[in-house]
């Protein structure tokens, strides 16, 4: 007599993603901003694989009372020094002080202003002494057929850390953000985005040593929306989430993108 195939149940749990919204200069109101923290706070109860990071204009003290379970809040950039005399810069610690856990670090349009790899590596290790979580933004400026870029990202990736104790360098994101891509209409494709995100981890890994390289959780960043989030969240294993600009702002596209991530 055949024996019965047993009926196994594949566990459908989700695999953990982080999107992190990045604000910029936007919007132009509070009023309009907590619009936007009502509209996640809601997507959030339907999307408990994802936790959703807003890095709103620091003036916007007020949302970080809407912080939540899902819906966390940092900072866009914070100082590379803990005090001082600095008229315009926030620090760490000021950010941590009022329920700030996160920080972008090193993102293009801050690099483009003048941080270097040196800056960035200092912001990085201010933001850990200070308890912060920084996501550390990494992207060539463009793709070159020689393979440029690959030093460019291993460089960025090094300098990064390279001031952080060992011990801490689990504790950071990063977030891949190729600088012709932000603002783009269109993100890279989809092998060029696993690419180099294999480049980072290799980094990590040869440098410093294979949990690292296994537990940093990688970011896309750069022209994300509705139509490309599930492929490129389907397509590459180690992606742990995305960085994303316009489609975070705008109710609309915000709207589409956490339909998209269900
Ligand atoms: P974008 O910006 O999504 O508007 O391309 C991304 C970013 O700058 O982090």
């Amino acid at each position: 007599m055949m024996s019965r195939i047993p009926i196994i149940k594949v566990p459908t749990k989700k695999k953990h993603l982080f999107l992190v919204c990045n604000w910029k200069m936007y919007p132009k109101t509070l009023k309009e901003a907590r619009a936007l923290i009502a509209l996640l706070s809601v997507a959030a109860k339907r999307l408990a694989h994802v936790t959703i990071v807003v890095c709103p204009p620091a003036l916007f003290l007020p949302l970080f009372s809407l912080r939540s379970q899902r819906v966390r809040f940092g900072a866009q950039s914070i100082d590379g020094d803990v005090v001082g005399s600095k008229t315009g810069e926030i620090s760490g610690a000021q950010v941590a002080s009022v329920g700030g856990e996160y920080t972008l670090v090193g993102h293009a349009e801050r690099r483009a202003r003048g941080e270097t790899d040196y800056d960035v590596g200092a912001k990085v290790f201010t933001a850990l002494s200070v308890g912060l979580t920084p996501i550390v933004c990494v992207g060539e400026s463009k793709r070159d057929a020689r393979g440029e870029y690959i030093d460019v990202l291993k460089e960025q990736v090094r300098s990064a850390l390279a001031p952080v104790p060992n011990h801490l360098r689990s504790k950071v994101l990063i977030a891949y953000e190729p600088v012709y891509a932000i603002g783009a209409a269109h993100p890279p494709s989809v092998s060029e985005i696993h690419h180099a995100l294999l480049v980072i981890k290799k980094v990590l890994h040869d440098e410093y040593g294979a949990s690292i390289g296994r537990v940093v959780p990688l970011l896309y960043g750069g022209a994300v929306d509705a139509r490309s989030v599930r492929e490129i969240a389907l397509s590459i294993p180690e992606l742990s989430g995305f960085l994303v600009g316009r489609a975070s702002v705008h109710r609309e596209a915000l709207q589409a993108l956490l339909t998209a991530l269900q």
